[in-house]
């Protein structure tokens, strides 16, 4: 993980909480009602992927503990996390590309209606995102995997293939930098990705005309599984975040200008809210700043989020950056993992920090973007996270006008229980984030993620469910009154 040159020591403040009285009256706890958005208040669970689902993309009853979990703080809102549109192998991703995932995802949406006594709204974020293959080892890589062209031929002297791989192996790095393409030294690399500029694959050329309709087919089954939403995944490295990133040189009308790079989620969205209709939660996650070299950058986001609430979206959750374009190189064998990198730290602020620090990086940012839809007349609320985790900065953050509602993503992991314990006046029973990113770490390693503040607690419980490898507990322990 990138760290900031600077490389100073953050801690949460863990004092100074308000009692239920004037957690009564904040706006935090007070409700909040926009075209089809209505929260009975404004904290909020941004997507997170835990490593749940089955290898098939199905819920199982890990799924559905995991967000009846973070019901029991009863949050206003808590997104499911980012789940595939397609129906194709991903590991244990949660999908929604088939009919068939229909009833487990309703499985999902009673516990969360149960456990929250129906004070929490529950939406799904709805993925695409394409090829990536783990980096290869070298042997491997130019004995079997790397095609053989022309070029390497003429470069090498050498027809036979078997002969040819061999000369290709004894290369230094060096002289194999310079008899491959760019794109194969880049996928020996870093493993092979596909991006929206290859468009010379057929499948990559076609996406403008293939993903309204996989999203809509996704967003109405998330209306049958009886979700309150949608969130539509535009942020990150994903492939709606690549249409509308200034690297997106596609020359088909879908790339290049502002007005390029937006029309194909302009079109997705039109897509869902025809399908879903005018009555259902529709918004978007979106980056205020790409945070990468030749990337979009805060002027793109308001252009991009004033687009989407003129076209009637209900809320905008705002990210940053998370992207390929400036990860760590992996190890053999493992894939390219988008938070390793200066816009992967400003995604997931560590408490080694700048002077900045990691507490609400995108504050600022959201702020203006918040603004500048207020002046063009409209009230589209702003979901803000990053580094959020106290109810004062919350509450001032509100007041001030930054955004509308607050995303605790993190803290709502190492404390399932924030808003129903700050609400009722026992904010200081909260465990706060560390932020030291284990949680993250899990995720890279593609392991069921958990808090390093309670997933070696009381192992020994009846009914506790543990890992794969039996040493964590998957759960935060139930909140002891
Ligand atoms: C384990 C983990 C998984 C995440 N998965 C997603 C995801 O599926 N979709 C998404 O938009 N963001 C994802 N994020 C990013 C969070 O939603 C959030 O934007 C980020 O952690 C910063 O907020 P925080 O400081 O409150 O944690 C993930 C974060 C973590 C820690
Ligand atoms: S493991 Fe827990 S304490 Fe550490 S960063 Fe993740 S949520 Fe916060």
């Amino acid at each position: 993980m990138w760290k900031p040159a600077e490389r100073i020591k953050y801690q949460a403040l863990c004092d100074n909480w308000p009692s239920a009285a004037e957690a009564a009256q904040s706006t935090l706890f007070s409700p909040l009602a926009f075209a089809n958005l209505s929260l009975t208040n404004r904290s909020w669970v941004p997507a997170m992927v835990p490593w749940r689902a089955t290898a098939e993309g199905e819920v199982n009853d890990d799924v559905v503990d995991w967000y009846r979990r973070f019901a029991q703080g009863k949050p206003g809102a808590i997104v499911i996390e980012a789940t595939g549109i397609r129906d194709i192998p991903s590991g244990p991703l949660l999908r929604i590309g088939s009919d068939r995932y229909i009833d487990g995802l309703k499985r999902v949406v009673e516990a969360v209606r149960e456990a929250s006594d129906g004070e929490t709204k529950l939406y799904i974020q709805l993925i695409d995102f394409l090829p990536i293959r783990r980096r290869p080892e070298r042997d491997k890589f130019l004995g079997r995997f790397l095609p053989i062209t022309d070029s390497h031929r003429s470069q090498l002297g050498i027809s036979d293939e078997a002969e040819l791989r061999a000369a290709l192996q004894a290369l230094d790095d060096a002289a194999l930098e310079q008899v491959l393409t760019a794109k194969e030294w880049e996928n020996l690399q870093l493993g092979y990705r596909e991006r929206v500029t290859d468009t010379e694959l057929p499948a990559v050329a076609e996406l403008p005309s293939q993903l309204p309709g996989l999203f809509a087919d996704a967003a109405e089954r998330a209306r049958q599984a009886g979700f309150d939403g949608v969130e539509l995944h535009y942020a990150h490295a994903y492939t709606m975040a690549s249409f509308l990133s200034a690297t997106n040189h596609r020359t088909d009308g879908y790339g290049g200008s502002l007005a390029g790079r937006l029309r194909l989620p302009l079109e997705v969205y039109s897509a869902v809210r025809e399908r879903v209709g005018s009555d259902y939660t529709v918004g978007c996650r979106m980056l205020a700043d790409e945070i990468i070299d030749g990337g979009s950058r805060l002027p793109d986001a308001v252009h991009f989020a004033k687009a989407f609430a003129a076209a009637g979206m209900d809320f905008i959750s705002l990210s940053r950056g998370g992207k390929f374009d400036d990860a760590k190189q992996p190890r053999p064998g493992n894939a390219i993992y988008p938070y390793t990198g200066r816009s992967g730290y400003e995604c997931m602020p560590g408490y080694i920090s700048d002077p900045q620090g990691p507490f609400g990086r995108n504050v600022t940012p959201a702020a203006t973007i918040r603004s500048a839809l207020r002046t063009a007349g409209h009230q589209t609320p702003i979901v803000v996270a990053g580094g959020l985790y106290h109810f004062f900065q919350a509450e001032q953050l509100l007041d001030e006008g930054s955004g509308d509602i607050i995303g605790l993503a993190r803290q709502a992991l190492a404390d399932p229980d924030w808003p129903l314990k700050v609400r009722e006046g026992c904010g200081s029973e909260v465990r706060i984030c560390r932020y030291h990113n284990y949680c993250e770490g899990l995720d890279q390693k593609h392991k069921q993620v958990t808090c390093e503040l309670w997933d070696r607690e009381a192992l020994d419980e009846p009914d506790a469910a543990l890992s794969h490898d039996g040493k964590r507990r998957l759960l935060a322990p139930a909140w002891q009154r």
